[in-house]
């Protein structure tokens, strides 16, 4: 068998997903792994479609069956499934132990990598544990869900966009498939273009918390560089896409988010109007913001329609707007 490293490193990802999918179906794994996804309303239909899973507890249960079936060690270190144990090069332990397991699959439906919850409130320990970088898993290249997305993000022609892997198995189960996940990171030039080829428009779910609206704001200006077109919806505080979805039901979810998607203009200015109204400095900063995001859209049309936009949204002139961008271009130079 001649397999170069790129498909052996699929097989052996192929093995941990379904590894992790039969364990969920022993003792241990239905009353702690298959019991949490219960609860989170997680059935079985979802469970085959996302290739969710469960990692016993123990410290070399996927190495010892990995190995009986043949794979090395240095193909599972490659696939970053064990570790080796420090000062022991010759030791080696699981990764992913004693957590539900959520399989990233890239763009054909090939397992390349895991993301792992853990299931106790123990707050030493993070409260997910990925795979690190490898030959086929880039992190700034895929996003979680694009497999089960891409059709219905061409047919719908809009891509939501999550933090969470949960929040996209909840929009699922709420029967919203148009879904990807940025992971908890900052998203890349090459995740947009990897949405672009599906639909030229996000609107971005991200938590009602003030770090999900710091990514939003990043996400926004990254997505208009890009030439795509993006609104954004804002969950109450301390809420994201998955726990407000369970909260209010499938039918309500989807209205507030038809509802409450808004361009990224009213969006900045969602987000400073208030203070804006009573303080000149904090409005002079509020165009300062908008004109920041309009000078990232590539496209001078485009650009045109949202100078008018925002200046009747901000009750300014559009000359000033104008001579705000001409600024930040001038800086560019
Ligand atoms: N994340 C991570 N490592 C962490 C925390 C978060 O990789 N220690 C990533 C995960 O992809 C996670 C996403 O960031 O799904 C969003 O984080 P968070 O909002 O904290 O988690 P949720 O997805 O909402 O998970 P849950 O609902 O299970 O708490
Ligand atoms: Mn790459
Ligand atoms: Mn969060
Ligand atoms: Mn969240
Ligand atoms: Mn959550």
């Amino acid at each position: 068998q001649a397999y170069n490293e790129r498909e052996s490193l699929y097989i052996v990802l192929n093995f941990a997903k379904d590894f992790f999918a039969k364990n969920l179906m022993t003792e241990e794994g239905k009353s702690i792994g298959l019991s949490y996804f219960k609860e989170r309303g997680f059935n079985q239909n979802i469970i085959d479609k996302f290739d969710l899973g469960y990692a016993l507890d123990g410290w070399d249960h996927l190495h010892k069956a990995a190995k009986a079936a043949g794979h090395s060690d240095e193909l599972l270190m490659k696939a970053g499934l064990i570790l080796q144990k420090e000062g022991d090069a010759n030791r080696f332990y699981d990764r992913f132990r004693g957590r539900v397991t959520f399989t990233i699959h890239n763009l054909g439906g090939k397992p390349i990598g895991f993301g792992a919850r853990i299931l106790t409130q123990d707050k030493k320990q993070p409260k997910y544990i990925n795979s690190p970088e490898t030959e086929v898993y880039h992190k700034s290249d895929i996003l979680y869900g694009i497999f089960q997305a891409k059709k219905s993000i061409r047919e719908k022609d809009n891509c939501y966009l999550v933090e969470g892997y949960t929040d996209v198995i909840s929009l699922h189960l709420a029967g919203i498939e148009n879904v990807v996940a940025s992971s908890g990171t900052s998203l890349t030039e090459n995740q947009i273009k990897l949405i672009k080829r599906f639909s030229d428009n996000i609107t971005v779910l991200y938590d009602g918390d003030a770090a999900g609206i710091r990514a939003s704001l990043r996400g926004i200006d990254m997505i208009l560089e890009g030439g795509l077109n993006v609104k954004a919806v804002v969950f109450p505080d301390g809420e994201d896409p998955d726990s407000y979805a369970r909260k209010v039901g499938s039918a309500a979810f989807t209205t507030y988010l038809e509802k409450n998607a808004q361009d990224f203009i009213s969006f900045k200015i969602g987000l400073y109007a208030e203070e804006a109204s009573k303080d000149p400095i904090k409005q002079a900063e509020l165009i300062k913001q908008v004109v920041q995001s309009i000078s990232k859209i590539p496209d001078p049309v485009i650009r045109t329609v949202y100078i008018r936009q925002s200046a009747n949204l901000l009750e300014i002139d559009e000359d000033i707007i104008q001579a705000e961008l001409n600024k930040i271009y001038l800086k560019g130079q």
